[in-house]
């Protein structure tokens, strides 16, 4: 589904934020990157959904190198793909419902835009996905009232409108509180083993890799530390990585 291959990120100034870097995820599969600040993991991120142009490598979603693409040709090719950041980022005055089926924009290009409005058919479908997170009943209230669990799941439900088959999160629980992390991580591992979305998670919460994941990266200096399956992860790998050099 999505491999990525030799992925090397160089800023423009000299800072190598990537290295080489490996990884697939499978259709299916609920794959959780684990390192410290500075590692390369929003790094990582940005040059798989191509905000970044990575300096070398491929990104391959099924048989098409993303990393090959510009313009319309990439615009199109990675639309299975959707983000979910750490901060929800709705339209505050809009309701729930309507910021969900912003995310079916990008399928329908610039027309539904400058017509101001989406097909019914599309609307419909974003209540279905508002169910899918549980918050249907919340569809008419205005974004900006929600929890800040509640702006997550209605992100995740912005992002499945989108109708992904690649699902990447960069710290999507760090403003949440014990619970709703807790909620988010088995919204995302459901949409990985019911809806077979492959989900590519960065987190810091550790104990939250070990529940959720099926496999965990662990990143250090821009490159692959380890790459496992959760159950058969030791904590000393994971201690290791939050271990500066220095010490
Ligand atoms: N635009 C940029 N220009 C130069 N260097 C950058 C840029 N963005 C990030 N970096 C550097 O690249 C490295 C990786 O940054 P990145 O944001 O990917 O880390 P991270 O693992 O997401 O960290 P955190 O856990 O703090 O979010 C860091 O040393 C950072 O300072
Ligand atoms: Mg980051």
């Amino acid at each position: 589904m999505l491999r990525v291959c030799g992925l090397t990120m160089r800023y423009p100034n000299g800072k190598v934020a990537l290295a080489g870097f490996e990884l697939t995820v499978n259709a299916g599969e609920f794959v959780v990157v684990l390192g410290g600040n500075g590692s390369g993991k929003t790094t990582l991120l940005r040059c798989i959904s191509r905000i970044l142009r990575p300096t070398t490598g491929e990104i391959w979603l099924d048989t098409v190198d993303l990393a090959a693409l510009s313009g319309e040709r990439l615009r199109r090719a990675r639309l299975p793909m959707a983000m979910v950041w750490q901060q929800a980022s709705l339209v505050r005055r809009r309701s729930v419902l309507s910021n969900v089926a912003t995310g079916a924009l990008g399928r329908h290009g610039g027309l539904w835009s400058l017509l101001g409005g989406l097909p019914a058919a599309e609307l419909r479908a974003a209540y279905g996905f508002l169910g899918e997170v549980g918050l249907a009943a919340l569809a008419e209230q205005r974004a900006g009232t929600l929890s800040g669990g509640q702006a997550q799941r209605v992100a995740i439900a912005r992002a499945l409108a989108q109708r992904p088959r690649v699902l990447l999160a960069d710290e999507p629980v760090a403003s949440l509180d014990p619970e709703a992390a807790d909620e988010i991580m088995r919204l995302l591992r459901h949409l990985a083993s019911e809806d077979n979305l492959a989900v590519l998670c960065v987190l810091h919460q550790v104990e939250l890799a070990y529940l959720y994941a099926d496999r965990v990266v662990g990143i250090r200096d821009g490159v692959v530390a380890f790459d496992r399956p959760s159950r058969d992860l030791p904590r000393e790998e994971v201690r290791q990585l939050y271990v500066s050099e220095a010490a």
